[in-house]
């Protein structure tokens, strides 16, 4: 059943690639306005889940609703924004200019030529505004660093103005410093804007500050709640649950 405010409803999902099962009974309801992390370590099914909301894998068993609607009849993929995990690997002559980036999110929803000039560039300054990125404008996508190069792939994304937006492991080769700084964008984002953001990352530590919800997977979702919730599980239950390769990174 459909709940009104929920933007993601799964319900007993289970996926396997030929033998090896990756998902297994995972069950998420996202409310419309959170900001739901969803931790696990490296192999533990974060992208294959991803690709399962955005239809991109076939559903196997199990049910998925997206805006009250089940995956199968929803058509209104506008609504949703994506930055992949391989997104921001541009070499340094790659020949687009930031503004070009950003204008191409325009065009996968509206087609080319509907756009007036100015009004299409004012889209694009404002999703650059939102991400703090607008004095690029003209640079050179190559050029930027990688957390530089995650934003502008963020501000394509949300230049169509999606109301969810999911991004997976941006903060990979992002230095320390500004991991933060993005976090706090993307905070401003969900509550300014008022955009559900599901953020997938391996990186528990700094997450829970910033996030509405978290939820930790690793094949089965060993964990799904409010970040406060998360805070007082996270000591006693995470090392046992990420084993060897748990990334505790401390922020004060
Ligand atoms: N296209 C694929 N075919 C077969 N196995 C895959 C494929 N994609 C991912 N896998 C396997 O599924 C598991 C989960 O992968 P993935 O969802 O990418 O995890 P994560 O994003 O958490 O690192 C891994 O063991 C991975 O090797
Ligand atoms: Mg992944």
């Amino acid at each position: 059943m459909a709940q009104s405010n929920s933007v993601l409803t799964i319900k007993d999902l289970s996926f396997r690639y030929d033998e090896q099962t990756v998902l297994e009974d995972i069950h998420l309801l996202v409310p419309k306005g959170s900001f739901l992390a969803i931790v696990g370590p490296n192999g533990s099914g974060k992208t294959t889940l991803l690709k399962s909301i955005l239809g991109l894998v076939k559903l196997q068993s199990g049910s998925i609703e997206l805006f009250g609607t089940p995956i199968s009849k929803f058509r209104e993929w506008p609504k949703i924004g994506f930055v992949s995990q391989k997104a921001n690997s541009f070499n340094s002559g790659f020949p687009a200019t930031v503004f070009e980036v950003v204008s191409s999110g325009l065009t996968a929803k509206l087609g080319l030529f509907r756009f007036l000039k100015h009004e299409h560039r004012k889209k694009v300054i404002k999703a650059l505004q939102s991400v703090g990125m607008e004095e690029f404008l003209n640079r050179n996508i190559g050029e930027l660093s990688g957390g530089q190069q995650q934003r502008v792939f963020i501000a394509r994304a949300l230049v169509s103005e999606p109301e969810l937006l999911i991004l997976d492991e941006p903060t990979v080769g992002v230095d320390a410093q500004t991991v933060q700084a993005f976090y706090n964008m993307l905070e401003d984002i969900n509550k300014n804007k008022g955009i559900t953001l599901i953020l997938v990352t391996h990186d528990v530590g700094t997450v829970s500050e910033k996030v509405s919800h978290v939820a930790c997977l690793n094949k089965n979702l060993h964990f799904h709640g409010s970040a406060d919730e998360f805070e007082h599980v996270k000591d006693d239950d995470l090392s046992q649950f990420y084993g060897h390769s748990l990334q505790l990174i401390t922020h004060d």
